[in-house]
């Protein structure tokens, strides 16, 4: 497809090497990707959306088909205000399953232009979230493993802040 935009949405609270991942991935297949930190009300995040964008930034830096940006309303119509045509999603495990779904299903009822696509998580980061990074971290523990060196100071000024 010509000029194809898909979005890249998430918490990113923060960035792992999970969700870079599938933007590495989404990025090979799209002429662009939009990397999209949304509001989650299930979730109190720790980074604000500035931080949160200032750290993917870092990380995707060698991809130049990669935007980055926040947005605080519906996914649905950030995707049509910026002419995608896909959301891009990882899928760890099952557990993942039934919450995604029922986003997808969601987001084609508000925008029937955009169709939902699912990516396997890599095998090594099937088990890998931000909140087991965030508990890791506060503990003192190495996430070195779990996100990059870029950003791994930013993380730990946060955690032990609070
Ligand atoms: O990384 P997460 O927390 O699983 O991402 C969830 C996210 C941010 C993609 C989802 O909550 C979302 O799309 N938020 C934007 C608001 C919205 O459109 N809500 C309706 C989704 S069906």
């Amino acid at each position: 497809m010509k000029n194809s935009i898909a979005i890249c949405p998430g918490s990113f609270d923060p960035v792992t090497y999970g969700h870079l991942d599938i933007i590495t991935r989404a990025s090979s297949m799209f002429d662009k990707v939009i990397v999209v930190v949304a509001g989650n009300s299930s979730k109190h995040c720790s980074f604000t959306p500035e931080e949160r964008v200032a750290m993917i930034k870092k990380c995707i830096s060698d991809l130049p088909n990669v935007e980055v940006d926040h947005y605080g309303g519906l996914l649905a119509d950030y995707a049509a205000q910026r002419g995608a045509t896909a959301i891009i999603k990882g899928l760890r495990a099952m557990s993942d399953f039934e919450y995604e779904f029922q986003m997808a299903l969601t987001n084609k009822k508000l925008n029937p232009n955009v169709e939902t696509l699912f990516l396997t998580t890599a095998a090594q980061n099937m088990y890998l979230s931000s909140s087991m990074v965030k508990q890791i971290a506060s503990m003192g523990g190495d996430i070195s493993s779990f996100v990059p060196d870029v950003i791994r100071q930013d993380i730990a000024d946060r955690i032990q802040r609070k």
